[in-house]
């Protein structure tokens, strides 16, 4: 069967200019329904994510028991199982969301009731034996089909462990903290690269405690967590594609309030900085955690200049990393990227789909299996985008029409709702034509 897929026309534009609030961040909204959905009591959450990936979470902790609803305001209103999740009739449809599947796989491992995990064409084809090992060290019993989705599991009491990550993923972390959370002893967790560090904000959020070093964390069994009252951060890697576009337009001028700016996912800023952008932050404040600021960026007067981005700044940039490839031909050095295999497995193979689009808009680029080489100093043409249903893909490319010669169409353009549905209309809203 195919999707119905849209097409959107994105013109060349003269000029970035305005001030944005941006739904909440996606990686917190995860969390937060999540871990409301275990806790005792009432959660509310203002500025929840308005992406289909986080309506996909709100959904399955409906199914085990949580109620959930939307006030008069908007925010999500949820009441927690009351660290008990009950026994879902149907698979749990994670739809296009990597974060449900992998963090919703640790929580259900230490629960009573046999679960499924299933998820649309892409997810199915993304690894899941990064969560199985670990867990399944726990005392888990889970399986996988073939190393992929569906994943069944049925809820066994687990102990816990101390575990090295061999991937740089904040996805894994979080499945093991939150089985950690339900098991028997102290789970710690050790990463080599600092991933983001939301699931252990959230998981103090909500009341538990949790210990961290530089490069591990570790949490006691047995705790319960109870709801809380928070308005969520404006989500910075949807921010930044717009950084991006202002970056691109000497004159440019962009404002954005209440923005997230966690120091684990904020690296943007300073590669941004490093291009030659003036990125300026005001009104800082913490909140449950998180910073949140507001930022103002200017394009350089001169042009971007160019930049390397490898080792642990790849896997903090992770989602980052399309949009910076896309304006790449626009640097007056270009931009290199390595050290970003995962690119490969995200919801697509995004090192070809990025290498493919930039070649299809005239550029010259060089595929390597961990990166990409886009040399600077090239004027692009408009051309059809392929988006490979991928909602990363569709917005950098879009960006990177806004200094292309002629109409970009972006194919599969409704692909953006999976994390920013407002994007299109946010982007009409600041380019100046
Ligand atoms: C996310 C972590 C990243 C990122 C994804 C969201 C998260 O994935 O690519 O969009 O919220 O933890 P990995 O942790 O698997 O790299």
């Amino acid at each position: 069967m195919t999707e119905a897929t849209t097409e959107r026309i994105i013109p060349p534009a003269r000029n970035i200019l305005g001030s944005l609030r941006l739904p909440g961040d996606k990686s917190i909204s995860h969390r937060y329904a999540l871990l409301a959905g275990l806790a005792h009591g009432k959660t509310r959450l203002a500025n929840f994510s308005s992406g289909a990936d986080c309506a996909s979470s709100l959904a399955c902790v409906a199914a085990l028991g949580a109620k959930v609803t939307r006030d008069e305001d908007g925010a999500i209103e949820i009441v927690g199982a009351g660290g008990h999740f009950r026994h879902a009739e149907a698979p749990l449809d994670c739809g296009n969301s990597g974060s449900t599947m992998r963090m919703l796989a640790g929580l259900l491992t230490p629960q009573r009731s046999a679960y499924t995990l299933v998820g649309d064409a892409s997810l199915s084809r993304r690894p899941m034996e990064r969560v199985r090992k670990p867990l399944a060290e726990m005392g888990a019993d889970i399986h996988l089909t073939e190393g992929h989705a569906p994943v069944t599991i049925r809820g066994s009491q687990l102990r816990g462990i101390d575990y090295t990550t061999p991937v740089p993923s904040a996805q894994v972390k979080s499945a093991v903290l939150f089985a950690g959370l339900q098991a028997s002893g102290t789970t710690t967790l050790r990463e080599a690269v600092r991933t983001r560090d939301h699931s252990e904000l959230a998981l103090r959020a909500f009341g538990a405690k949790v210990d961290r070093t530089i490069d591990s964390v570790s949490i006691a069994g047995g705790q319960q967590l109870r709801g809380i009252e928070a308005a969520i951060p404006g989500d910075l890697s949807s921010a930044a594609f717009f950084l991006c576009a202002a970056a691109l337009f000497p004159g440019s001028n962009l404002v954005f309030d209440e923005l997230g700016l966690n120091p684990t996912r904020a690296t943007l800023l300073d590669v941004l900085t490093a291009l030659g952008a003036q990125i300026g932050v005001l009104n800082l404040e913490e909140k449950h955690g998180e910073l949140v600021g507001t930022v103002q960026v200017n394009a350089p007067p001169d042009g971007m200049k160019g930049t390397t981005i490898s080792g642990s700044l790849a896997a903090q940039l992770i989602d980052e990393l399309p949009v910076l490839a896309a304006i790449g031909p626009y640097t007056r050095n270009g931009i290199r990227i390595r050290d970003a295999k995962e690119l490969r497995v995200k919801e697509s193979d995004r090192i070809a789909l990025v290498a493919r689009n930039l070649r299809s808009m005239g550029a010259e680029v060089q595929e390597f299996d961990d990166g990409l080489d886009v040399p600077g100093g090239q004027q692009l043409h408009a051309a059809e985008i392929d988006s490979g249903g991928d909602h990363r893909i569709a917005m950098a490319f879009s960006v990177a029409a806004l200094r292309a010669s002629g109409q970009t169409v972006i194919r599969g353009a409704e692909s953006a709702a999976i994390s920013f549905p407002e994007f299109f209309e946010m982007l009409d809203q600041v380019a100046e034509r």
